[in-house]
């Protein structure tokens, strides 16, 4: 079993969509996949066709108790002819969780990493909170490796920056998690993101995974609850499909070697294409 958190404490970056993309590549690929939804907006599980179910992930951060995720697993609603992540299914009730947390002496960071001991799944992905609060520590405490998602944009490495020290904090102290890298969403082809991507290029290098292009089928894939598979020959949809397999190719990579590879990385194509599709 390997866990990502997928992270950055501004909202609207992709960071649901990016989880959801790597869960489906992966769930694609033959894994058994458990999506943890850790936002109080709960649109992870809305993406996967899941509304006010109980129990929720608020049930499970109610108490410090060994393996209390399982049984709040659900099935996803995805269509039953593509890939299928399971969930545990997220909660406003949740926003009011995170004072309460903070009130737990001995259990306030690892409730949920207690939480998932035991669960059998291959992959288990966390979709965090905006926010860098206890519940987004929660997802770092819980997870093998974090992915870091921005957009290119002013100011936004500034923000990957003191994610990326957060990360590194939580590290320091358990050895985990590793920063798989970091992924730019939502990219376009104006001069404007054109120009953010090369200075996050200069700044992080061979941290940056492959990217994710600003795509209508994207979107509409999350607002109809489906999967990018399920979208049939929808413009966009089967070049959105190959760029998140190769996000999640390059994330397996690095759990199967233990070890994050900046050559490689580095020599992966980062740059903003010419043509991007509808
Ligand atoms: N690559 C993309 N192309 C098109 N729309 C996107 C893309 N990534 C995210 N979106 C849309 O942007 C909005 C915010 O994305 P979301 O994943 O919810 O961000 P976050 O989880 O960081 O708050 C959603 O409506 C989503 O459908
Ligand atoms: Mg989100």
């Amino acid at each position: 079993m390997h866990s990502i958190a997928v992270v950055n404490q501004k909202g609207g970056v992709g960071k649901t969509t990016v989880a959801l993309g790597i869960a489906e590549a992966a769930s694609a690929s033959g894994l058994r996949v458990l999506v943890v939804d850790l936002d109080p907006q709960a649109n992870a599980s809305s993406g996967l066709g899941v509304w006010n179910v109980t129990p929720s992930i608020d049930d499970v951060m109610s108490e410090a108790k060994a393996g209390a995720a399982i049984s709040a697993i659900c099935k996803s609603k995805w269509p039953s002819d593509g890939p299928q992540p399971d969930l545990i299914p997220g909660s406003h009730l949740l926003a009011n969780r995170e004072p309460l947390l903070a009130s737990d002496p001995v259990g306030a960071q690892d409730r949920l990493k207690l939480a998932l001991a035991g669960v059998a799944h291959d992959l288990i992905v966390i979709d965090c909170p905006p926010s860098l609060g206890l519940l987004s520590i929660n997802g770092l405490f819980a997870a093998d490796s974090a992915v870091i998602v921005t957009e290119p944009a002013a100011w936004a490495a500034d923000g990957v920056d003191l994610m990326h020290s957060t990360v590194e904090r939580v590290a320091g102290r358990l050895g985990t998690p590793e920063l798989s890298g970091i992924v730019i969403n939502r990219v376009g082809r104006t001069k404007d993101n054109r120009f953010w991507c090369e200075q996050m290029e200069d700044r992080f290098g061979g941290l940056l995974l492959p990217q994710i292009h600003l795509r209508a089928a994207i979107a509409e894939a999350s607002g109809q609850s489906t999967a990018l598979r399920s979208l049939g020959k929808r413009p966009g949809a089967q070049e959105a499909i190959l760029q998140f397999d190769s996000l999640w190719l390059e994330l397996s990579r690095q759990i199967r070697d233990g070890k994050r590879n900046s050559d490689h990385l580095a020599t992966m194509q980062t740059s903003v294409p010419s043509t991007i599709d509808d």
